[in-house]
């Protein structure tokens, strides 16, 4: 496994990857391909729970979907998402979530969507041995404020707010920072300032390294915002599969012999 020290030493020579995950069987292929990290994301709201946004993901939710994943991870780092209004609030509270995420679901660090009131929680978590990855950007938590899921960091002070707290949050320390749907050229110019890693999401080549929602790179999702890449066509798959089976039990050709047995010393019961 590697640990949030390896991946700095990483960051700069060889980009680092990073997957998000919801149960077990993807965590365990996502983890055999070589994937660095693989995040169990609040996007599990969007992507399994049916939610139209992240906002009602539970901390019961993610340290359930966090434990499946880590059960099925030999070698890959897991991080934990924090779901909104779970940090923030109140510092004890935040804690004990963030606790249950390494306590009871076995998540090596958790994922906060930062802002100003992140940074001094951030050097918390940290104190007590909670490593932390702050998400800067875009942070999908705040739709109702944004009104969508806009672009971040587009006019000069939107873009020194966000290097000031990717600056502040490295500090604190942050063992990596997720910066999402920002100007190609502002992550570079994060990524060149700070030695901590970058990982892009929307945010160009030039970051140490990428991470994208699984459902959007196997073709799972009905939608997938612009900045993403289809990989493979699972929807297909699946749709082709079902309607088969369905096909198949309807016209009677499964199940077939071969999937039945008979019990030769039954006696016939009427
Ligand atoms: O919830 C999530 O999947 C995320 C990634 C898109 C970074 O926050």
């Amino acid at each position: 496994m590697p640990t949030v020290r390896d991946l700095k030493t990483k960051a700069g020579n060889e980009p680092i990857t990073m997957l998000t995950a919801y149960d077990a069987p993807t965590a365990a292929i996502i983890d055999e391909a070589g994937t660095d990290i693989i995040l169990v994301g609040d996007s599990l709201g969007n992507t399994s729970l049916g939610y139209e946004t992240t906002l009602p993901v539970t901390v019961d939710d993610m340290a359930r979907h966090t434990a499946a994943v880590a059960r099925a991870t030999d070698d890959a780092l897991v991080v934990a998402d924090m779901p909104f209004l779970s940090i923030g609030v109140d510092e004890s509270a935040s804690v004990e979530n963030a606790g249950r995420m390494i306590k009871e679901a076995d998540a090596h660090a958790v994922k906060l969507e930062c802002g100003p009131h992140t940074v001094d929680l951030t050097e918390k978590l940290v104190q007590l041995g909670i490593p932390v990855m702050a998400h800067l950007g875009l942070t999908p938590q705040h739709v109702n404020q944004y009104g969508g899921y806009p672009r971040q960091g587009t006019d000069q002070e939107a873009a020194e707010r966000i290097l000031e707290l990717a600056e502040a949050h490295a500090d604190a320390g942050a063992f990596s920072l997720v910066l999402e749907h920002v100007p190609a050229n502002l992550a570079a110019d994060v990524t060149q300032a700070l030695e901590t890693p970058t990982i892009g999401i929307g945010a160009g080549p030039d970051c140490d390294g990428q991470v994208l929602v699984i459902d959007d790179v196997v073709g799972l999702s009905e939608w997938s915002p612009s900045f993403s890449k289809q990989f493979g066509n699972v929807r297909a798959e699946m749709e082709s599969a079902v309607d088969d089976y369905v096909s198949a039990v309807e016209s009677g050709e499964f199940p077939a012999e071969e999937h039945s047995h008979e019990e030769a010393d039954l006696e016939e019961l009427y």
